[in-house]
C-alpha cells in the first residue's frame, strides 16, 4: 500500500482530484444515502475530530459516520483540550498518533493549516480536512455535487448554476467550484457584491453577473453562501438588510429561475439575510437534504482512506 504523503492518501482538497476519483466516491455516497449497508470496514481504527473552529454539520455528520463504520470515534474540543494551554497543533496531532489514533478529521481557521499537518503526520496516519480557512472544504464539495446529482441526474454538464453571495471569504464555494468544473458544468454565474468576490483565479470559467435578478434568470441550481462575517474586515458589508435586499433569495426572485430550480446552502443559515424562511423551507430547498447526504459523503470518504485494500475505491 503506498502510504507516502499523496493526494489519494490525505483528502485535503477537490482541486486537482480526478473526475474518476470523485464519481466513485460519489456513487459509493449515494449508495449509503440511498440506505445501502455500511460495512464495520473501520472497525478497531481511532478516528480523532479535530475541530480548531466551531461547527455543527460537519463535525457530528463526521462522527456518525465513523461510528457507523465500526470506528472509535476521539472528540476534541479546543476549549477544554491543551490547546488551550499553547500545545502546537502538531505536538496535538504527535500525541494522538502516540495513541494510535490513524484518523484525523481536521477543521482549522488559518488557510493550509491541514495540507501543513499532513505534510508532518505519521506514515500510517490520514487527514481530512473538515475547513481550512478560505481555502477548501472538500467533503462539503462531494455532498453538494451529491444532492445535485440526485436532484437533477447524473449528467450535470447542462445544467445553468448560479453562486450567490460571499464568495470571498467561502471555503464552501472555492471547493463547489471545482466540483463543478471537474464534473463537467459549464454555465456557471456568480453573483456577489464587489467587496465580496474573490481573487481571479477562483473564478475561472464562471461569468460575473452583478443583479441578482439578473443573474437568477433561467438558472436550474442557487447556491447560496453565509456572510462570513467572522473572516471579514469590520464593516465590509454594511447593512444586513440591504444585503437582504440585493442579494436575498425571495419567492419573488426564486420565480425568475427555471422551473423545478432547487435551491441550496451550506449552513448555517442567516435567515431573513441569505434567503427568506419562505424558500429556506420550501419546497425547491435542499437545505436539509445536504445534510443528509453528508452523513454518506462522509462514510464513503472515511471507507477509501482507512477502510484498507479491501475498502471499494481505497488507496491499494
Ligand atoms: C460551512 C463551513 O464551515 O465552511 N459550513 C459547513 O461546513 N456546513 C459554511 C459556513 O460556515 O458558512
Amino acid at each position: 500500500m503506498n502510504r507516502s504523503f499523496d493526494a489519494d492518501r490525505h483528502l485535503l482538497d477537490l482541486a486537482g482530484m480526478s473526475r474518476e476519483r470523485m464519481e466513485l466516491l460519489l456513487g459509493r455516497a449515494d449508495h449509503f444515502a440511498r440506505g445501502g449497508a455500511v460495512p464495520r470496514a473501520l472497525d478497531g481504527v481511532a478516528v480523532c475530530n479535530l475541530f480548531f473552529e466551531p461547527s455543527t454539520r460537519t463535525r457530528l455528520s463526521f462522527q456518525l459516520a465513523a461510528q457507523r463504520l465500526g470506528a472509535h470515534v476521539l472528540g476534541f474540543d479546543v476549549s477544554s483540550s491543551s490547546a488551550s494551554k499553547g500545545e502546537t497543533d502538531l505536538d496535538t496531532l504527535r500525541t494522538l498518533e502516540a495513541m494510535g489514533v490513524r484518523g484525523f478529521v481536521v477543521r482549522h481557521r488559518e488557510d493550509g493549516a491541514v495540507r501543513a499537518l499532513a505534510g508532518r503526520a505519521g506514515a500510517d496516519t490520514v487527514l481530512v480536512n473538515a475547513g481550512d480557512g478560505r481555502s477548501a472544504h472538500p467533503t462539503q464539495g462531494l455532498l453538494d455535487m451529491l444532492t445535485l446529482r440526485q436532484a437533477k441526474g447524473p449528467d450535470l454538464a447542462r445544467l445553468k448554476v448560479l453562486v450567490v453571495g460571499d464568495v470571498r471569504h467561502s471555503r464552501v464555494a472555492r471547493t463547489d467550484l471545482d466540483g463543478l468544473r471537474t464534473l463537467g458544468v459549464e454555465d456557471i454565474r456568480v453573483c456577489a457584491p464587489a467587496e465580496l468576490l474573490p481573487e481571479p483565479e477562483v473564478l475561472a470559467g464562471c461569468e460575473v453577473v452583478p443583479g441578482l435578478d439578473d443573474a437568477i434568470r433561467g438558472v436550474d441550481v442557487v447556491m447560496l453562501l453565509r456572510l462570513q462575517r467572522e473572516r471579514m474586515v469590520e464593516g465590509l458589508v454594511r447593512s444586513l438588510d440591504g444585503y437582504h435586499r440585493e442579494y436575498g433569495l425571495d419567492a419573488r426572485r426564486l420565480a425568475l429561475a427555471a422551473p423545478g430550480a432547487v435551491v441550496m446552502h451550506p449552513g448555517p443559515v442567516n435567515r431573513g439575510v441569505e434567503v427568506t424562511d419562505e424558500v429556506a423551507d420550501g419546497p425547491h430547498s435542499l437545505i436539509l437534504r445536504q445534510v443528509a447526504n453528508g452523513v454518506a459523503v462522509r462514510i464513503a470518504v472515511l471507507e477509501a482512506l482507512l477502510g484498507g485494500p479491501q475498502a471499494p475505491h481505497g488507496v491499494a
